[in-house]
């Protein structure tokens, strides 16, 4: 089988972690995980079996940095020639009013959820163009990129600026798919967007909220990712959301 260069951002936790590993368990990947937690990316070789060990490299990148970002990209060119997949997904929650929001906190929640996603998208789609000219891109979105759910007005709304951010990234999608359809590119873009999903994020939410609420498995977004990837190419998934049962 073809051998398959991956990257994926917020590989050290959460929902990034469990795709790294689901899709290193195919030998023929190579997986290379960025954030800033190098280590926890590095021992998700531990749960791959043994023949598999190694298969997921850790690469500290911080995605407020441009310049870690660039040396991410050129490394994974100079070391593997190419990019076959991207799958865009550091992100951070902030949820405080957006009237009591710092400026600082306004800055960094664009910064790392859509301004280092637009760079990262940038330098993904540039290194699969330049070399193999074809790929598949996926950005972890939310639900609350698509529709903020109407809230009674005497419970605090628990949202703040994140959907703003995720909104952003559904419009990203968008546009970007109409360049990779005017330059004839066959790169994929496929949005995920998730209700609540059972990770570290959910301990910036009001907990009272979020231990009533049924939540989803970093596994099942890890499924909705193999799905997308096992499409034939002729296929364009263009958007999925997926909620929990209750
Ligand atoms: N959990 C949910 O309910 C839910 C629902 C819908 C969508 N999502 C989205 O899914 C994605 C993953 O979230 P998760 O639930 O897996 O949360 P998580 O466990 O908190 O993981 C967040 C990841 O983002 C990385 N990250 C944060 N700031 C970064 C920075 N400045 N530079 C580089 N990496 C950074 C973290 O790595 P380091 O700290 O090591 O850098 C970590 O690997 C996010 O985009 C989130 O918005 C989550």
């Amino acid at each position: 089988m073809e051998e398959k260069i991956i990257c994926v951002t917020g590989a050290s936790s959460g929902i990034g972690s469990e795709i790294c590993v689901e899709l290193a368990k195919n030998g023929s990947n190579v997986v290379i995980g960025l954030a800033r937690r190098v280590d926890k990316i590095n021992e998700l070789n531990e749960r791959l079996p043994e023949e598999l060990k190694g298969k997921i490299i850790g690469r500290k990148c911080d995605v407020e940095n441009e310049e870690e970002i660039n040396n991410a990209f050129v490394f994974i060119k100079n070391e593997y020639g190419k990019l076959d997949i991207f799958v865009n997904n550091a992100g951070i929650l902030m949820t405080d009013f957006v009237t009591e929001e710092e400026t600082k906190n306004i800055r960094k929640l664009f910064d790392i959820n859509v301004i280092g996603s637009c760079i990262c998208l940038k330098e993904a789609i540039n290194l699969m163009k330049e070399t193999s000219g074809k790929g598949h891109v996926i950005v972890m979105n939310s639900i609350l990129g698509h529709r903020i759910p109407d809230m009674p007005p005497n419970l605090k709304p628990p949202f703040g600026l994140y959907p703003s951010s995720k909104h952003a990234l559904t419009a990203l999608c968008q546009t970007l798919r109409q360049e990779m359809s005017f330059l004839k590119l066959p790169i994929r873009i496929t949005s995920i967007s998730p209700g609540m999903v059972d990770s570290d994020l959910l301990s910036g939410f009001n907990q009272q909220l979020v231990s009533m609420l049924p939540k989803l498995k970093v596994e099942d977004i890890a499924e909705a990712v193999k799905y997308v990837l096992n499409t034939p190419e002729r296929v364009r998934v263009d958007d999925i959301i997926i909620n929990p049962m209750f």
